[in-house]
């Protein structure tokens, strides 16, 4: 059974998309080597667009269809099972031929409002529960006939909380928040943190009215990462460490930050230009060491199913 981790923040630019990528090549590619499904959620399509080009894409989505698909069918009370929109190596480098995608397309923009215009009205309690559950678990149940062909499934969300992100977390065994170290960062996440605590409760809230007799109960595991951390000597390097240092020293945070970071530097934004990790693009830069580092931590933190 795949691993299951969500990249999530409510806020844009933190480096969701860089860390997932980096991450997913990273286990693809350093010993021992795993099987990766990527899985794009954000109709800002990032992550399809770091492992493909326009017009593979263009021809993929066309002859095969997007993540949207998967939507669509339901909203058409069907089933369309992830396994029929795997985009199987699209990346031609041989050392990431272990690394699957899922695209995404901008149709998946106004999914929220499709699924609220078709919502059928409840007269019960238990049926406000069901479509409650039903709306958040359309990719969990898309996912199940996959997850043994991987040992990593990584979901690239949007930057909101909004029901495509709440679908990779019902269908994730954890996730990771990526932060900036700044001071809006700082602030934002124990929104975050709260946010996602009461949908985890709505969750099991809506489990327990629906099936009174099962007791499951469902606790995510969690992490966050700071990323983007600056490096210039000065004082823009001292507020990071100070914001870092505050985020860490939080009694809800304290026992979850990776030791590890990304650095502000120039070698992402050129390898993500070239659609590589740095691993491949920069050998023996600034990231290519953290980004292995970090990938390291995954592995003990989000161990294998
Ligand atoms: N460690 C890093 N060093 C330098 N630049 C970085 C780093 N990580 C990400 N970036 C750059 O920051 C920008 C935003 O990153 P990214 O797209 O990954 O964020 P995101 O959280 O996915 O954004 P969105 O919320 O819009 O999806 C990109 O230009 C990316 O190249
Ligand atoms: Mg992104």
């Amino acid at each position: 059974m795949a691993t299951i981790i969500s990249f999530i923040n409510y806020k844009g630019g933190v480096g969701k998309t860089t860390t997932t990528f980096h991450i997913g090549c990273g286990l693809a590619m350093f010993e021992p080597k795993m099987r990766v499904l990527l899985i794009d959620a954000d109709p800002q399509t990032n992550l399809t667009f770091l492992c493909a080009d326009f017009p593979q894409w263009e021809k993929q989505i066309e002859t095969v269809g997007s993540l949207e698909s998967v939507y669509s069918a339901y909203l058409k009370g069907e089933n369309k099972p992830l396994r029929d929109l795997i985009w199987k190596r699209p990346m031609t480098r041989p050392e990431l031929a272990n690394i699957d995608l899922v695209p995404s397309t901008i149709e998946l923009l106004d999914i929220d409002l499709r699924l609220q215009s078709r919502t059928k009205a409840a007269t019960t309690i238990q049926e406000v529960a069901q479509i409650h559950l039903d709306q958040r678990s359309i990719l969990a149940h898309a996912i199940e006939g996959i997850a043994d062909d991987y040992d990593y499934i990584l979901i690239d969300c949007p930057p909101n909380l909004y029901l495509a992100t709440q679908n990779a977390l019902y269908a994730s065994d954890g996730y990771l928040v990526t932060l900036l170290p700044d001071h809006f960062s700082t602030v934002g996440v124990n929104f975050l943190d709260r946010k996602i605590h009461q949908l985890i409760r709505e969750r099991n809230l809506s489990e327990q009215i629906v099936d009174p007799v099962n007791k499951r109960v469902t606790a995510l595991d969690y992490f966050l990462c700071f990323v983007k951390v600056n490096v210039t000597a000065g004082n823009t390097q001292k507020v990071a460490q100070k914001q870092m240092a505050s985020v860490r020293s939080m009694t809800r945070f304290a026992e979850r930050c990776f030791d590890s970071h990304t650095e502000d530097y120039k070698d992402i934004r050129e390898a993500t230009t070239e659609q590589l990790p740095v691993y491949l693009h920069s050998p023996g830069s600034q990231n290519d060491l953290l980004y292995r580092a970090m990938t390291k931590e995954v592995r003990t933190k989000f161990p294998l199913s």
